[in-house]
Formats: C-alpha cells, sequence, structure tokens
C-alpha cells in the first residue's frame, strides 16, 4: 500500500492526498514535499480545502502566466467556443456551439488562431521565418513534431545536435534530445554540446564578459566528425527545468550562426519561455535570435493543454498528409484557449507588468543569499522565472535545504503561505508566479518569503 505524504492540520487535504496515493501512481508527479491541495484559485493565489490561501509561485508549471480564471480570458474562451446558455431548439438536451472535437475537418476558430499565432510571431523581431503552425497536445508532442520536420527534409542527414542538460519532454525524440549522453542508453542520432552554466550561475554574473569561443569550437568539431548528417539543432533560450540557467547572447548567436553556415535547422524550444517569461512576448526577442522553428506551449492555453510548433513553411512542408495528426491537435477548445490568451496579451500591459514586478521579485531573491543555505540566483532581468540554488549547510545537504524552502514556504505564517514545487536538479527552487502578479503582491510575497525562511536556518 502506497504512502501518502500527510501534513498536520489539514483533514481534508490528507484525504485526498490518500486517495491518491491509492488510486494514483506516484511516477504521475515529480517529487514536492507538500504535495498541495487545491480547492480554487483566482490571479496568482490558490486555496487549500482547509481555506489556507497560497502566493502561486509555480504558475502551474509555468503554464497560468495570465493568473488562474482571469474573468476576461475565460469570457473570451467561452465566447470563441460559442457557448450559450440556452440548449438547441432541434433537441433541447443539447446546446449548439462548436464541436468539442473536429478531428481532420477545420473549424474558423483552429484557421483564426493559426493566422493569428503566425501574423503575431512574424510581427516580432527574428520572427519572420515562423510561417506555418504545427499543432500539438503538449509540449514535447510539438518538439517531435519540429524534429520530425527537420529531418524528413533529408532523411540521409539524421544527426540531431542538442545542448547538454537541457529539457524539452520526456516522451519519443522529445526525451532523446533531454539531459545528457551520460543519462542513459542514447539515441545514436544525438549529440550533445555543452551549455554555459558555470558562466550563468548567479544573476551577479549577467553583465561579465563571456566568451563563445569554447563552444563555437565544440560545434566545429561536431561538424568535422559528422559533416552533412547533422541535420537540426535544438535548445532552450535558457535551461528551465535542467535547474534554470540565462545564458548570454552571444552564447545561442554562436549556435544560431553554426546552424545558418551549415544549413542545419534551429529550432528554439519556446515551450516554457513563450508568452512573457523573459519579459519579452518570446525569448527569440530577448536574444536577438531568428529560429527556423519555435515551439510553443504551457503559457500558449493559459491552463488549456495546447502546444505548438511554428517555423518555415518548407519544413513543415516535407512532412506528407497524417504526419503530424493525431486525435487532439488543433481541437476547438485548444484554438479557442490560444485565441482568447492571444487576446489577453493583445489587450494590455501584462508585459509591463511583469518586467515592473519582475525587479520587486528579483530583489528579494538575491536578499535571500543573506540566509547561509541559498548560494546562487539565477533569472532575466525583467523576466518571470527564476531559480534559486541552495548549499549544503549545517549538515543537511543542498538538497535537503531545498525540499526545507518548499515545505516552509507552503506552511508559511498562520493562514498566508506560498506555493513553490519540488526543486529542479535536486536543489534549485523554481519561482515562477503569473507575469499579472502585481508590485504590492510581489513585495508582501517576498517579504513571507524572507521572515518565513530566515527562522528555519
Ligand atoms: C522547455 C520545455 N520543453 C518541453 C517541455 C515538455 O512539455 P510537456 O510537458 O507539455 O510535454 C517542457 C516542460 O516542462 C519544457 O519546459
Amino acid at each position: 500500500m502506497a504512502v501518502s505524504i500527510q501534513h498536520a492540520n489539514e483533514a481534508k487535504s490528507n484525504a485526498d492526498r490518500e486517495l491518491a496515493a491509492h488510486f494514483e501512481p506516484k511516477s504521475l508527479r515529480t517529487f514536492t514535499p507538500t504535495q498541495a491541495v487545491l480547492a480554487k484559485s483566482a490571479g496568482v493565489y490558490h486555496w487549500t480545502p482547509e481555506g489556507r490561501k497560497l502566493f502561486d509561485f509555480s504558475s502551474g508549471v509555468l503554464v497560468a502566466n495570465l493568473g488562474h480564471n482571469p474573468s476576461a480570458w475565460m469570457q473570451k474562451f467561452a465566447g470563441y467556443m460559442g457557448w450559450s446558455d440556452t440548449p438547441w431548439r432541434g433537441r433541447d438536451e443539447y446546446f449548439s456551439g462548436l464541436p468539442l472535437t473536429a478531428y481532420n475537418a477545420l473549424t474558423p476558430i483552429e484557421t483564426q488562431a493559426s493566422r493569428r499565432l503566425a501574423e503575431l510571431l512574424q510581427s516580432r523581431p527574428g520572427g519572420n521565418r515562423l510561417q506555418h503552425v504545427m499543432w500539438a497536445a503538449s509540449g514535447s508532442e510539438a518538439i517531435q513534431k519540429a524534429l520530425w520536420a527537420a529531418m524528413a527534409r533529408d532523411r540521409s542527414r539524421d544527426m540531431i545536435v542538442a545542448t547538454r542538460f537541457g529539457f524539452h519532454g520526456k516522451k519519443g525524440l522529445a526525451g532523446a534530445v533531454t539531459g545528457s549522453e551520460i543519462d542513459r542508453e542514447r539515441d545514436p542520432r544525438v549529440r550533445f554540446i555543452g551549455f554555459p552554466m558555470k558562466e550563468c550561475a548567479d544573476v551577479s554574473m549577467r553583465d561579465q564578459p563571456f566568451d563563445p569561443e569554447p563552444y563555437r569550437l565544440e560545434l566545429d568539431a561536431l561538424k568535422h566528425q559528422f559533416g552533412r548528417k547533422l541535420n537540426v539543432l535544438i535548445t532552450e533560450p535558457y535551461i528551465g527545468g535542467g535547474g534554470s540557467y540565462h545564458p548570454h547572447k552571444p552564447y545561442l548567436q554562436t549556435l544560431q550562426k553554426f546552424c545558418r553556415d551549415n544549413d542545419i535547422v534551429f529550432i528554439l524550444d519556446e515551450v516554457q519561455s513563450n508568452f512573457g517569461r523573459t519579459g519579452d512576448m518570446f525569448a527569440f526577442e530577448t536574444y536577438g535570435l531568428e529560429p527556423d522553428i519555435v515551439v510553443l506551449g504551457k503559457g500558449l492555453g493559459n491552463g488549456v493543454p495546447v502546444a505548438a510548433a511554428v517555423g518555415l513553411t518548407s519544413l513543415f512542408g516535407s512532412l506528407d498528409y497524417g504526419e503530424g495528426s493525431d486525435t487532439w491537435s488543433a481541437n476547438p477548445l485548444c484554438c479557442a484557449a490560444v485565441l482568447a490568451t492571444l487576446d489577453e496579451f493583445a489587450r494590455g500591459n501584462v508585459l509591463e507588468n511583469c518586467r515592473r514586478s519582475s525587479a520587486i521579485l528579483e530583489r528579494g531573491l538575491v536578499k535571500l543569499k543573506e540566509l547561509p543555505f541559498v548560494a546562487q540566483v539565477r533569472g532575466e532581468k525583467g523576466g518571470m522565472v527564476w531559480g534559486v540554488e541552495m548549499r549544503d549547510h549545517a549538515g543537511k545537504s543542498a538538497a535537503d535545504w531545498a525540499n526545507a524552502v518548499v515545505l516552509t514556504c507552503y506552511r508559511g505564517e498562520g493562514n498566508l503561505g506560498i506555493h513553490l514545487l519540488g526543486p529542479l536538479a535536486k536543489k534549485v527552487v523554481r519561482i515562477a508566479p503569473p507575469l499579472v502578479i502585481t508590485e504590492a503582491e510581489a513585495q508582501q510575497a517576498m517579504e513571507l518569503m524572507y521572515r518565513v525562511l530566515a527562522v528555519c536556518v
């Protein structure tokens, strides 16, 4: 019988935790010592079944960029689906509206979503190659489809270059390009190159000079070894799941130049970074890149599971009928969610708010370095995703401290806490609230975080 996580004074939550342990495999989640039960949510907050209020510092997993249940988004979403609360006159046990599934057919919201997404991407600096939208139901599926498209342009060139310690998903080719060669038996088509983790280990290193030459030499060595077999290179703009490392621009620009010089497809995995996480709508703007394919997900649907690979028409044109199809891709619910998300970003001040609150969060996180178990803080200036790395201290390992931070923040003070996910790379706590967190909320959350962590030493 699986043992569930339990917390004192949480009878209702504990009952749900027990049910989950009974009926669901533990592999469904990554380990998070809190195992929070979320009874309701609004904006940047969750409430537990016991009525405790939690700042959401995870946004799901960088999904709810616009916050939870934003009213304008929800209304738009329902509006795009054509939902009304009056029954269809033909048979009143049905409503009329768009179908929940439209496999192999088209809905007008699908074509609208494809057009608006492609037009938005193309309107941003560096987005002019982003022409065709290949929908998918999850980030890893979209990664797989992007790689399939690149490989299909010339099937004799079957080698993929990936940046080491990235995270692109667990399934299929997305899993094959995740991590590094030491992880497990690798797909022989994939070769990994270094990512400058040491050079961007802390926000204080942001303005230090950076030399991309060692990375260029690594790429040249691969070229020397494999020549025209190299077909495609995939990287995240910043390492997300691997511990939040945000590189200097010349690193990514060196990768892109290598691709251009050698007719290699350059795929930028923006599943995590898209829709504002770097303080710009897309990370390719932040880093001055022009990808051949950009992969989107997470924030694209603000909670509805949707992803897409968007890139050169010529690349996606190398896949034939059916090669990119599946049950859920371009599902009407997904397209309605994407349109509502596009509307909300077009309407307003999400990014301006993000940059303002970012400064407050960054200041608060850097202050945490006063605590003896906090080693480093990483993140983008103006962005809304940071990693706080712990160190060994007072006989406890960095990993123990990271878990203690997650638990301590959850317990918070009285009725208010902070919801965090289990550590990345064992010892990095990720801070990623919705982009709509106000300056006052950011300030309050950071003061709370400092106070509760200062007494857990
Ligand atoms: C950069 C990146 N790529 C791909 C994925 C995989 O997305 P999904 O979990 O939707 O398959 C993730 C998920 O965390 C991600 O962060």
